[in-house]
């Protein structure tokens, strides 16, 4: 080959673009970035939009029902634009990742003919193979949903690549817990914990690429039980001890834990790791029991108010934030009464709340007694109420005090930027770009129902 074909062929590779878009949870977009990562070695750039795409990868979620339908409204505009560049002479592979993608499999391509490959979430590191057998098959459709043997983490290209300063790093996959409206363990497969060294060599690599933050994912991910250099498993408390020796990693958060698994070690890091940000989203999904034991939750209303406890006396300042879910099967009316007794207890800096969606072959989807829907939407407004108020009234506390603040990245207006407060509050601050990545003292001067604005202060705060 002479060398002018080479750098041709250089510019060809080059020229492949994909575009990948995430729904659902962070560790979507963890796996998001990681396919990015094993696709640039086959030479595909990243691209904004899907139009002039060689190559889309949706990463979809199946938690709800309108999660799930999200992906085919996505791919009727993807089947037009994927005509529209056949007709310019061109090809558009069309893949479906993620959790649809395991829950649906086969189904998906039925439904949705343009689809060309579908890969579930803990096969995707076979994707160099799955494209080539997709150009062999010319339309046949390619699926891969099988949860193989050896992680996926042990197969994927050592992590190099930027991934932002706020930086998200998957430390376990996967959920035994099984509660009983949940699609995860069967989208996901069984847990399963990267070992200590992997993850450490992992998240040095994310703060040599510029992360001053990086939050640790998992479905359970204080279940966390990794094997250490000591052959030891080792519990989520102490790999956060051990990444707290990572210098230039100045901030370490977690998410999505169960409150079962809180253990002592977790709650004395909350004490002692000054990295870790007093914040924790720690899901109850109901405040009444009968609905918790309905739900396969494996704790009651005083065990979570315990841990809370626990975790405050241990870090004052935490603040937490949960799931809810309004209207699972068999939730009477005191039962909800209850939820809004806990949550009016707790007092939540911030949370997320649904409407149950019955998802096909979880438990909860054939109990007998289902909630109306508009009982569902009535209890949703009530409790969605309560969330705000509380969210208010945290974010106006803040009035005043000067916080830390990550500036991650530009605002939406000229000379602003915006970070992260310690709280994971959004902050808008006038800086100039130049200060993206820096932690800086902000005084807040006002808050608004989903974030706060503040000035750069003098004062030198940690
Ligand atoms: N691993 C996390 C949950 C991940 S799913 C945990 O253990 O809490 C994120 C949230 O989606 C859940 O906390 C739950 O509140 C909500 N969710 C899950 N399945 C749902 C369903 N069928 N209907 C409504 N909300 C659901
Ligand atoms: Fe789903 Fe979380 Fe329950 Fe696992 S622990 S089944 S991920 S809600
Ligand atoms: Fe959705 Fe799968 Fe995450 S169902 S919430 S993308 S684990």
């Amino acid at each position: 080959m002479t060398q002018t074909e080479t750098s041709e062929r250089m510019a060809a590779k080059l020229a492949k673009r994909l575009y990948i878009k995430s729904y659902g949870c962070q560790m979507n977009v963890y796996d998001s970035a990681r396919m990015a990562e094993l696709l640039a070695a086959l030479g595909f750039i990243v691209t904004e939009t899907a139009d002039d795409a060689d190559l889309v990868i949706l990463n979809t979620c199946h938690i709800r029902e309108r999660a799930a339908e999200k992906v085919y409204s996505e791919l009727g505009q993807i089947r037009r634009m994927k005509g529209a560049k056949a007709e310019r002479g061109g090809r558009m592979i069309v893949a479906v990742a993620g959790c649809v993608a395991q829950a649906e499999g086969a189904e998906i391509i039925q439904r949705a003919p343009c689809v060309d490959l579908v890969v579930g979430p803990q096969s995707y590191h076979r994707l160099p193979e799955l494209l080539a057998r997709v150009s062999e098959t010319h339309g046949a459709g390619v699926i891969d949903t099988s949860f193989p043997v050896e992680p996926k983490f042990d197969f994927l290209p050592e992590a190099r690549a930027r991934r932002g300063i706020a930086a998200f790093l998957t430390v376990q996959e996967g959920c035994d817990k099984f509660c009983s409206f949940c699609v995860v363990p069967y989208t996901r497969g069984a847990e399963y914990s990267r070992p200590v060294e992997q993850v450490v060599t992992e998240a040095r690599n994310l703060v040599r690429g510029g992360a001053r933050e990086i939050t640790l994912l998992g479905q359970n991910v204080n279940a966390y039980h990794g094997e250490g250099p000591d052959g030891r498993e080792w519990r989520l408390g102490e790999l956060i001890r051990e990444l707290a020796e990572l210098t230039g990693l100045d901030r370490i958060r977690y998410t999505t834990s169960h409150p079962r698994d809180v253990d002592d070690e977790l709650v004395a890091a909350h004490r002692d790791v000054p990295q870790l940000m007093p914040f924790l989203h720690l899901p109850v999904q109901s405040g009444s029991d009968r609905v918790l034991a309905a739900m396969n939750r494996r704790h009651t209303v005083a065990d979570y108010w315990r841990t809370v406890e626990r975790l405050r006396s241990a870090r004052p300042d935490l603040a937490l934030s949960t799931d809810l879910i309004v209207g699972h099967p068999g939730e009477s009316g005191e039962d909800f009464r209850a939820t809004m007794d806990l949550v009016d207890k707790v007092r939540f800096a911030q949370a997320f709340s649904f409407k149950y969606s019955p998802r096909p072959g979880t438990p909860a989807a054939s109990a007998v007694y289902q909630v109306a829907d508009d009982v569902k939407s009535q209890r949703l407004t009530e409790l969605q109420l309560l969330l705000a108020g509380q969210q208010r009234d945290f974010n106006e506390a803040c009035i005043g005090r000067i916080l830390p603040v990550l500036l991650e990245k530009p605002g939406r207006h000229k000379e602003q930027l915006v970070g992260r407060s310690p709280y994971l509050q959004s902050v808008h601050i006038a800086a100039s770009a130049d200060r993206i990545g820096d932690i800086v003292p902000a005084l807040i001067k006002a808050a608004s129902a989903n974030s706060l604005s503040g000035s750069l202060s003098e004062a030198v705060v940690e």
